[in-house]
Order: structure tokens, then C-alpha cells, then sequence
């Protein structure tokens, strides 16, 4: 892992072409480069390059099972490493670039490592001009998990990013806030009708109006095995170090801390259940705008993570739109059960 760092502070909507020009040399010979999406921060490398996707798992603390998502410039770049049909090539070139990752057939010339031996690939072109800019002066697919480190909260700022991995990867961008703050949503584009594997920033009515239809993978328990879904979502995730509870009926929410003694707790919530909750809390945004709680919900459980107090506390939200990322995250991230008296 490399000991330096290289950080440089650059617009992610307007990058300067010397920090691009610098990045995509440290890609082209196999680094590791940090940089923003519109979704959430990314840590990349060539996606050829058996051995730095190899350093992406040793990074992260990534289980060798779980694939990455390939980033790629357009949809000409993505047919260059997977077999598409017509219906999806046209989807794709009407709705990218944009948070929405397919999984489709490989053409097998990419390293095991970054499809942990499947015979499918993840593929999506970001909303960011930065990120374009990176892959296109790179001249390469870029593989790219999320930023943090297996089990943790994603990162969505660049202060979160220089904290956690200063000293493990050779270049990261100082760019700021990602814009949506939740993970893209990867669909299987293979059979006739896409499957959502993990909800994320782009709803399901918005892929039914690029693909005409589409479906939800409902989750089996974790003891059952079942593919095609999204390896990742097998393991806790998100989460932040204290333990984080949800409840599912926000009211239970107000009266638990209404009734409970100790002031060690901390809520996250919305505008409109912060007059009703007592206690320390921070407010992710307003229930009329789904978008606002969702970019604040990372950053948010990390900042909860650095007081004081001994628990988290989240409630529900609307299962509909972006709601439906922001409600499977907070689960995968919560310790389930209630919380103690
Ligand atoms: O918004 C995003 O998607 C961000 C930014 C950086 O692009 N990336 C991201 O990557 O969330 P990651 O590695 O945190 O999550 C990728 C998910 C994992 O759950 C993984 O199992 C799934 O994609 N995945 C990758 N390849 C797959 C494949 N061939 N079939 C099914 N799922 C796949
Ligand atoms: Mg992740």
C-alpha cells in the first residue's frame, strides 16, 4: 500500500485537466485513485489491471466474493467488455450517464478479481464530470467499489475520504459532497424483464420508463443462497460503530425516547419528526424531499458515530423513490431487534 498520498482540490463539475492528466497516469500505471461520483465517493484502478483491482480488495478489507462495478466512459466503452443485446444498448444510450448499473454477460477480458469469477460484469458510465474526465484521459475502464472500508458507511465527502484512506491509496480528489449521496442502483438487464438487485439513487419508476418494465429481487435471508443477487448485499454494511437501531413505525420511535432514562442516545431524523423527538439529534432533511435525507444519511451516521452517546436511533421513511435506497440501507446498517430498556 502506498505510504503518500497525493490530494488535489478540484471542482468535480469543472476538474482542472493537470489533476486529471496526473490521476489517470497514476490509473494508466496501475494506482489506486479516489475520486467523486454523482452517487457516492469511488476508489479505482484499471479494470485490466489484475493487480491494482487486487490492491482495491486489500484496501478496502474487501471479501474476494464480492465484484466491483466497472465505470465506464459510454455505452461503446461498456460493449467492449460485455455481450449486450439491442433493447439494452439502446436503454443504455438514452439514460447514460447516469446512476444506474447493469449487469450483463461479460466478454470474460476482464481479471477474476474484479467479477470474482462470475461470467456477468456490473457496468455503469457516472453523472460526473470528473469522473468522465478520469476514465476518458485514462483511456481505461475503471473498476470502483465504494470508498470506505468493507462494513463501513459509504463516503460521500472528501474529508471522510482523506480520514479513511490517507496513506493507503496514491491519489485522492478533494472535491467536496457527492450529489446524491446514495449508491447507484444496479439492475440484471438479462432476461426480458430487468431485476432492481439493490435499489439506489435512480427509482423504479424512472427504469420502467427506460426499459419499458421492471421488477424487484426480492432478498432471501441470508442463510438461503439464491443468484442472480448483488453479492455485496449478503454482508452487514453501511453500518456505522455504535449500534444503530430503526424503527419501523417512526411513532414507537417517540415514545421510546420519550420514556427512556439515560440521555445516551442520538436519533437521526426527519424535519417533521424533529419537534416530537426528545434528546440529541440530527435532522437528515424534510419527508417532502426524499433526495435531501438520502444525501445526508452517510454523513449523518458518521457524525453520530463521533459523539458521545451509546446508541443511534433512526425511524422510516416513505418506501417509494430514492426512499426505497435510503430504507434498504438503513436496515442492512441496523443492528435489528429493539433497542435495550
Ligand atoms: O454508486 C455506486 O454504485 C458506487 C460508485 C462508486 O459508483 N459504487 C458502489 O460499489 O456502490 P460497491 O462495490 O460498494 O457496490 C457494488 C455492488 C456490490 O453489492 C456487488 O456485489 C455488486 O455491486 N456487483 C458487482 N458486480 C456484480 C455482478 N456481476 N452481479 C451482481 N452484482 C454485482
Ligand atoms: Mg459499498
Amino acid at each position: 500500500m502506498s505510504a503518500r498520498t497525493i490530494v488535489r482540490k478540484t471542482d468535480q463539475l469543472n476538474p482542472s485537466r493537470e489533476d486529471i492528466r496526473l490521476a489517470a497516469s497514476i490509473i494508466r500505471s496501475g494506482g489506486t485513485v479516489v475520486f467523486p461520483t454523482e452517487t457516492v465517493y469511488g476508489i479505482g484502478a484499471n479494470a485490466y489491471d489484475e493487480k491494482a483491482c487486487s490492491q482495491i480488495f486489500r484496501i478496502k478489507k474487501r471479501p474476494p466474493d464480492n465484484p466491483l462495478i466497472v465505470h465506464v466512459k459510454d455505452v461503446e466503452m461498456a460493449s467492449s467488455l460485455a455481450r449486450m443485446d439491442s433493447r439494452t444498448v439502446e436503454a443504455l444510450k438514452r439514460s447514460w450517464p447516469s446512476p444506474l448499473t447493469v449487469v450483463v454477460n461479460s466478454l470474460g477480458n476482464l481479471p477474476n478479481v474484479v467479477t470474482a469469477g462470475l461470467d456477468t460484469v456490473a457496468l455503469r458510465s457516472p453523472a460526473n464530470p470528473l469522473a468522465l474526465a478520469l476514465i476518458s484521459e485514462s483511456g481505461v475502464p475503471i473498476a470502483a467499489p465504494s470508498a470506505n472500508i468493507a462494513t463501513r458507511p459509504s463516503i460521500v465527502l472528501s474529508s471522510e475520504a482523506k480520514e479513511e484512506l490517507m496513506g493507503r491509496v496514491d491519489f485522492i480528489f478533494d472535491s467536496g459532497q457527492t450529489f446524491f449521496g446514495i449508491e447507484s442502483t444496479i439492475i440484471d438487464v438479462r432476461g426480458d424483464v430487468p431485476v432492481i438487485l439493490r435499489p439506489g439513487a435512480i427509482g423504479p419508476v424512472e427504469i420502467r420508463h427506460i426499459f419499458g418494465s421492471v421488477r424487484f429481487n426480492h432478498e432471501p435471508p441470508v442463510h438461503e443462497e439464491q443468484i442472480p443477487l448483488a453479492p455485496g448485499m449478503k454482508y452487514r454494511h453501511y453500518a456505522p460503530r455504535k449500534p444503530l437501531y430503526l424503527f419501523e413505525d417512526p411513532y414507537a420511535m417517540i415514545t421510546y425516547c420519550r420514556n427512556r432514562r439515560k440521555d445516551d442516545f442520538i436519533s437521526l431524523v426527519s424535519a417533521e419528526m424533529a419537534p416530537m423527538v426528545p434528546g440529541e439529534k440530527i435532522i437528515l432533511g424534510s419527508e417532502k424531499n426524499l433526495y435531501e435525507i438520502g444525501r445526508n444519511l452517510f454523513h449523518s451516521l458518521r457524525v453520530a458515530d463521533r459523539t458521545e452517546k451509546e446508541i443511534i436511533l433512526a425511524h422510516a421513511v416513505e418506501e417509494r423513490g430514492i426512499g426505497l435506497a435510503i430504507m434498504n440501507r438503513l436496515r442492512k446498517a441496523a443492528e435489528g431487534g429493539t433497542p435495550p430498556d
